[in-house]
């Protein structure tokens, strides 16, 4: 996703650069894959630097690795692996270190959507939220489903997990971005319905969020592109990177 926003920045004509990267050693690319960006393997470097906005865009390890003291020392983060915020000690040390270093932890809707509807009505009260995720049987290869039934022979949808976030986060961490992103916006990580299904008729990966509550009721769909050059992610999660950062930068937020 960081190479998508790297080339969408270079495409849209120049309002916004990528100029650095933060890679540990061992991961870091060669300096012909670096396309002109600065590389930093080592987070005291990239502080010292002063980036005016850093972007998590790696994993849940780099969050818990780098994110807090990025906060800590007043840069502001945005995150994708949203997933991540459903470790507790984690969350709360992130909302720590930001409050210490007066910086802003913001996470990005990434390939969900509706996340708005939620935050809005949760303050009157939500008295139900689901969210339901449907993939091609092979986008489960390498999880507990897989172990659990032959994905490769499924004739129709199957259930293959129904619980709550905190127990989806567990078994299913490739899923755990969405799902903490909706219980995060919504009722919290226990309160929220999680229904996985692998259908053999789907092409894409979908995704549902259906909430009731004081407010009404909403339902929202999302058929997902995959990105041109990496099957396993939604297009729309790098857009919600891009988008983000406009926001973050913008003066006008409309
Ligand atoms: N919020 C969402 O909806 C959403 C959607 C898709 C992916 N994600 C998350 O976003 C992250 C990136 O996804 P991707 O598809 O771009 O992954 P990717 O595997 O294609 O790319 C990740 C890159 O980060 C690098 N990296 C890994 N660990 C690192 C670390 N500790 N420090 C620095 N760099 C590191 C890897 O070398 C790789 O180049 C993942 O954690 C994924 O779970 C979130």
């Amino acid at each position: 996703m960081a190479r998508s926003l790297q080339a969408s920045f270079q495409k849209s004509g120049g309002e916004f650069a990528l100029a650095a990267t933060l890679v540990p050693p061992d991961l870091a690319p060669a300096p012909h894959e670096l396309g002109g960006v600065r590389l930093f393997t080592n987070v005291a470097d990239l502080i010292a630097w002063r980036p005016s906005l850093v972007i998590e865009c790696a994993s849940h390890e780099a969050v818990r690795d780098f994110v807090p003291t990025l906060l800590r020392n007043g840069l502001h983060t945005i995150i994708v692996s949203v997933g991540s915020l459903g470790d507790k000690t984690l969350f709360q040390s992130l909302k720590a270190a930001a409050t210490e270093g007066r910086s802003r932890l913001t996470a990005v809707s990434g390939a969900i959507g509706g996340l708005d509807v939620l935050r809005s009505a949760r303050s009157a009260g939500l008295s139900s939220v689901a969210y339901t995720g449907m993939k091609p049987p092979n986008a489960w290869l390498g999880t507990p489903a897989a172990d659990a039934m032959d994905l490769a022979a499924l004739e129709e949808p199957t259930v293959i997990f129904k619980g709550n976030a905190e127990q989806a986060a567990l078994l299913y961490p490739k899923n755990a971005n969405v799902t903490a992103a909706v219980a995060l916006a919504g009722n919290g990580f226990e309160a929220t319905e999680v229904i996985l299904i692998a259908d053999p008729a789907l092409t894409r990966n979908c995704h549902r969020v259906d909430a009731k509550g004081a407010f009404g009721s909403f339902s929202i769909e999302l058929q997902n592109e995959p990105l041109p050059d990496n099957p396993k992610t939604s297009w729309l999660a790098a857009l919600s990177i891009e988008e983000a950062i406009f926001r973050h930068f913008r003066s006008v937020d409309v």
